[in-house]
This record gives structure tokens, sequence and C-alpha cells, in this order.
């Protein structure tokens, strides 16, 4: 019997993956399966961004690069926080990674140890909560608020920091909610802040270009005051349709930079160099496509929404970005996981139980819009149908 690292206990894992797992076993049995579990568009990435990929395969680019990412990358990067943020941004800040997650693993490995708390978003991206453990520190949820368009209260947040709080997680637009913190909000806690000098922030922007109702994305890289204390986590999963090509960056305290550093040397050495060329050809390239994806999600979010507000003991708040909504599912009787079940093995359509993005989503699931207006259409009639008792005939 092989033995395992006690840490290893307290390692979590995301239910997405468990429930795309179960969803692709019964569409190989023949079933009928939509779905809405899935947390990535259901977009190919840009042809020119793959044809730049493709050249720098034939052109050679075959070998290690720097650990932090290519000089072109990181420049592309920091251009771009300019073009969008309005602030500027060393490339010499700028770590390349293999993915949005690697930026969030690195800095909760950092900063987290036993006797500390780190502050995390509930309902929030399940890695957070997972990795805090794994780290030894006292996961601290920061609760949202249906009510709010799950944000969260600055006041409420601010009053749960104690001396040992090292570092708070934020995340707007959200992952599971779709929820988005108004600037106001933002101000209110900025503000509380400087009288917590310990505490860093981990301000995962990875939806950030993911935004509707021609609302400007507000990234925390703006306030001055806490400057030298932001982790900004972002990539190019979402925004470019890259989820594959595993592709993120973080922009770094001066402090900290050159621990993340280590650790991207002793685990992955660089990013694949096809993709960081490919990822130049994003940033420069025609926003036209990233546009296109948006305009089609907000589309999707328009009918979704609607639909879901229709249907008996639902009840749904609008969602300012991301592609995610996060129904409340109180009045159907039945608890998230159970619907979330009975859904997927009853009606073919797979969502997330609002539980599995921590304690305070109970009550809700979550459903991924990522997915076609027509194919959006048959899901919310199958769930209609299984919430009337009605036969559910086209499920398959
Ligand atoms: C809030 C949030 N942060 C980070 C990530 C990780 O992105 P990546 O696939 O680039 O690692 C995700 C992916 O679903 C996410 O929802």
């Amino acid at each position: 019997m092989l033995q395992i690292a006690d840490r290893m206990n307290t390692l979590g894992t995301e239910t997405a993956f468990e429930v795309l797992a179960r969803a692709n076993a019964l569409a190989a049995q023949g079933k009928s399966i939509i779905n809405l579990g899935i947390g990535q568009p259901d977009f190919a990435t840009p042809e020119h961004i793959v044809e730049a990929g493709r050249k720098a395969l034939a052109d050679g680019h075959h070998g290690y690069t720097p650990a932090n990412g290519i000089p072109a990358l990181r420049e592309a990067v920091s251009a771009d926080l300019w073009r969008r943020h309005q602030v500027e941004v060393s490339a010499d800040d700028v770590l390349i990674v293999p993915g949005g997650k690697v930026t969030m693993f690195f800095a909760i490995m950092i900063l987290g140890e036993p006797g500390v708390e780190i502050m995390y978003p509930n309902p929030g991206f399940p890695i957070y909560e997972s990795v805090i453990r794994f780290s030894g520190a006292t996961p601290v949820p920061m609760p949202l608020h249906e009510s709010k368009g799950f944000s969260f209260s600055a006041e409420e947040v601010l009053s749960k920091i104690t001396p040992r709080t090292r570092l708070m997680i934020i995340n707007s637009p959200a992952n599971p909610t779709g929820g988005v913190v108004p600037k106001a909000e933002l101000d209110k806690l900025v503000s509380g802040l400087r009288d917590h000098p310990q505490v860093a922030v981990m301000s995962d922007e990875i939806y950030g270009e993911i935004i509707y109702d021609g609302a400007e994305h507000h990234s925390l890289l703006r306030y001055p005051e806490i400057r030298d204390r932001v982790i900004l986590l972002d990539g190019w999963s979402k925004t470019y349709a890259m989820t594959g090509w595993r592709l993120g960056y973080g922009v770094w305290p001066k402090q900290l930079f050159p621990h993340a550093e280590k650790l991207a040397i002793n685990c992955h050495s660089c990013v694949n160099a096809a993709t960081q060329y490919a990822g130049i050809a994003a940033l420069k390239g025609p926003r036209e496509p990233v546009e296109r994806m948006v305009r089609a999600f907000a589309e999707r979010r328009e009918f979704i929404v609607k639909a879901l507000n229709s249907l008996p003991g639902i009840r749904c708040v609008n969602p300012g970005g991301a592609f995610y909504t996060f129904p409340n599912i109180a009045g159907t009787g039945y608890d998230a996981k159970t619907l979330q079940t009975e859904l997927l093995d009853r009606t073919g359509v797979a969502t997330i139980a609002g539980t599995s993005f921590g304690a305070f989503g109970e009550d809700y699931i979550r459903i991924s819009y990522a997915n076609s207006l027509e194919a959006l259409g048959e899901a919310i009639e199958r769930i209609r149908r299984f919430l009337g008792n009605l036969p559910l005939s086209s499920a398959g």
C-alpha cells in the first residue's frame, strides 16, 4: 500500500469536470445531453490566433522560453492593460503561466500557511477554497448576496479582516454567479483596506472583457493606494476562447514576483512556446471576434434569464458579466445537488449544484449559457416539463 502525504486530504476539486465526465458517459449511452455545466466559450479560437500558433511551430519555436514568458508577450500584456484600464504595468511584473488557475495557486501558496486567514468569495470558484485549505491557511468566506446582484458588501467584508488576514480574493465578473461588483463597492473596500496594510488582494479578472449593458470593467489595478499589494489574475481562456491552450498571466507586486517565478521554475519551467506566440496575436489582433462572441453571450443572457424566470419555483437575477446565471431554486422544493442529479439523469440537461461553489451556494444551480440559443431553448423546455411533472418526451 502506497502512503500518501497528509496534505492531499485537504485538496478539493472542481465538480464541473465530474459533471462533464458523467454527461459524456450518458451521451456515450445514446442519451441526448445538453451541457449547461461547462465553463468555457462554445466558440473556436479565432483563426488569426490559431495561425500564429501554427506559424510559431513552423518557424522552429520548439525550445524552452524564459520562465516568465517571452518578452514580446509580456510587452503585449502591458500594452493591453494600458488599452483596457489606462494603467502602466511594467512587463517585468508580468508572469506568463499555463492558465489562469496557476496565478491563483501560486498566490495562495506564497501567502498561505497555518495560522493565516485567507478571504474568498462564497459562492465562488471552488479552487480558491480548495487551495487555501491545501496551503494550511484558514478559509474565511466573503458572502455574496443575491439581493446585491451577487456582489459583496464592502462593510461586511472589511469587518471580517483580522490581524491574521494575509490575502483577500476578489472575482468580478464572477464565476459562478455572473455578478459584477459595482465600482462604488470597490471604492469602499479599497478605502477600508488602507487600515489593513498586511492584506494582499488577488483580483481574478479573467471574465473582465465579458461584461454587458455597456458597463465598464473596473480593474483593481486602477487603485494606486493598493497597487503594491494587488496580484492581478487574468488570461486568454475566456476572452479568446482558448481554454485548451493553457495560457494566463499574473501581474505581481515586486516583493512577490521572485517567489512566483521560482514556483514556475520548480513546476512547469515555462509555457508552451507556440501558445505564447498565439497569445501575442490574440492581444495585438482585431477586437472584432471578441466583440462578436460577447454580443452572442449578451443575446443568450437575455433569453435565458427571461426563460428561467418563467419557470415554476425559480427566480434569476440578471448577471452583469461572464456567461453564467445562478438561479435561485429554493421554490422548486429540491436541494441543489438533488436538482443537479435529477436534471442530468432525467432530462439530460447538465447543470452544476450551487453547493459545488461553497456552502452559500445552497438554493442555487449554475447554468452556463455558453451554448446555442437553440440548445438553451430546448434545455428550458425540458426543465419546464420536469418541474411541472410532465412527460419528458424529447429528453431522448
Ligand atoms: C473565476 C475563474 N478564475 C480562473 C479560472 C481558470 O482559468 P484557466 O482555465 O485559464 O486556468 C476560471 C475557469 O473557469 C474561473 O472561472
